[in-house]
């Protein structure tokens, strides 16, 4: 079978060495693609946002399998474009419809009050509400949360200790400060707890649960400093136990999944469940409608399963006999970026020592190649993931051979998992 990946990114890379491993896999390529996905497939010059160019590829390549990575292309209707320009193809991702779970957090949170689906109490705003805005901020316990309504690359949540800070934040929300993405703003409840990643493929009826995995997003050791696209991650989650997933599959996947059908929403692919345990209960956070990024690099060398085979059966909905397989050991990801980064960096610099890794995986996000060598080109820029007997020894193992590779203003976290 002939396989495109969407995307750039360490998801992406982590995805390609995954399907590239599949028996089922006569060739791969990614679009665009980093240093490292070309070592798994080959990469193909395409801008995700041009629909047509991928649909032209895909038909003279005679692509019978796409994967969509990140979300700005899923919600702005790649699987809706593709479904009608090239039928016979499959698609793993949602349509424009099924997305808004990710692409309107006031959609989503609609969505779960209708369908009763455990989360934080909220009310959403638009510039035309902002005293009734103002008011109901000032009602609210601190802190409060502010959320832009659209997507914002991650960057749509502010978190305010205060009622003045957070109607400052609520004013510049709305006059424009994420642009489009913030004319409307869900205010919602701060909830106290542990964060963790619950992902799910599922062909609109059925679903499978891939594994566990839980990502640290803040600059500095400690969850310290400012939010980044996500410093490292583990697999498994130790506090997850099977009580905890029980009462995840029950209130939250399975009425999602319903909620999505009785809904006309038309959902095959991945969807992401960034939930909080409060008092041994699990809230929604936020979904996604693809995967985390860094969680796949952790959640994919868990996945003993052929990936292809699941991702034909969640677009021709034979999901229910499919059975996940997970590796029992534990998996650290440490991520390395740019000096700088989540603020500006510099690019182009030289990655040396990038040698294989004996105990894992080395996955490319933010790099290239120039003239023989592998260069810097983001402010994410390798995760290194590590297979252990434990967190532990599995953290021990990344931060090695994090420390051994080089280039000029690296930083990683030396703390992932330090909260399990
Ligand atoms: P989101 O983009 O919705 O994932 O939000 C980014 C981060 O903000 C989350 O990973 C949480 O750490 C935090 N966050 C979002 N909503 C809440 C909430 N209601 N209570 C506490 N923390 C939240
Ligand atoms: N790791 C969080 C995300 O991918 O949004």
């Amino acid at each position: 079978m002939k396989i495109l990946i969407i995307g750039s990114g360490g998801r992406e890379h982590a995805l390609a060495w995954k399907i590239s491993q599949s028996p089922k896999c006569s060739a791969l390529y990614i679009a665009p693609g980093n240093a490292g996905t070309s070592q798994v497939g080959q990469n193909v010059s395409l801008d995700v946002g041009d629909f047509d160019a991928a649909t032209a590829f895909i038909r003279e390549n005679n692509i019978e399998l796409v994967i969509v990575g990140p979300e700005v292309p899923l919600v702005e209707g790649i699987v809706d474009h593709l479904n009608r320009e090239v039928p016979s193809v499959l698609v793993v991702g949602p349509t424009a419809a099924g997305a808004q779970l990710e692409g309107s957090k006031a959609f989503s949170k609609a969505f779960m009050a209708r369908h009763d689906i455990p989360t934080a109490a909220y009310a959403e705003f638009t510039t035309a509400d902002l005293e009734k805005g103002l008011s109901y901020i000032k009602t609210q316990p601190v802190p409060i949360v502010l959320k832009a309504d659209g997507l914002a690359a991650g960057k749509g949540v502010i978190i305010s200790q205060t009622h003045e800070e957070a109607s400052e934040e609520f004013r510049q929300m709305l006059s424009g400060k994420f642009g489009e993405a913030s004319s409307t703003v869900v205010i919602e409840s701060f909830l106290d707890g542990i964060e963790f990643s619950v992902f799910v493929l599922t062909d609109g009826t059925d679903y499978q649960i891939l594994p566990v995995a839980k990502d640290y997003k803040r600059i500095g050791e400690g969850d310290q400093g400012l939010n980044t696209g996500g410093m490292g991650s583990v697999s498994p989650v130790p506090f997850v136990d099977s009580a905890l997933m029980d009462k995840v599959k029950t209130r939250i996947i399975q009425p999602t999944i319903k909620g999505l059908a009785k809904e006309k929403l038309e959902y095959k692919g991945f969807i992401f469940f960034g939930l909080i345990r409060v008092d041994n209960e699990p809230y929604v956070i936020e979904y996604n409608c693809r995967m985390g990024d860094p969680e796949t690099q952790s959640v994919m060398p868990r996945l003993q399963n052929d990936l292809v085979q699941l991702c034909i059966a969640t677009c021709k909905g034979t999901l229910a006999s499919e059975q996940v397989k997970l590796d029992a050991r534990t998996v650290a990801s440490v991520v390395l970026v740019s000096g700088g980064y989540p603020g500006s960096y510099a690019k182009g610099k030289v990655i040396s020592d990038l040698t294989d890794h004996a105990d894992g995986m080395i996955f490319h996000a933010g790099t290239k190649s120039r003239d023989g060598d592998v260069v810097t080109n983001g402010g994410r820029v390798l995760a290194v993931t590590s297979f252990g007997t434990d967190l532990q020894d599995a953290l021990k193992k990344s931060n090695s051979k994090a420390e051994e590779i080089q280039f000029e203003g690296k930083y990683f976290r030396r703390d992932i998992g330090f909260d399990l």
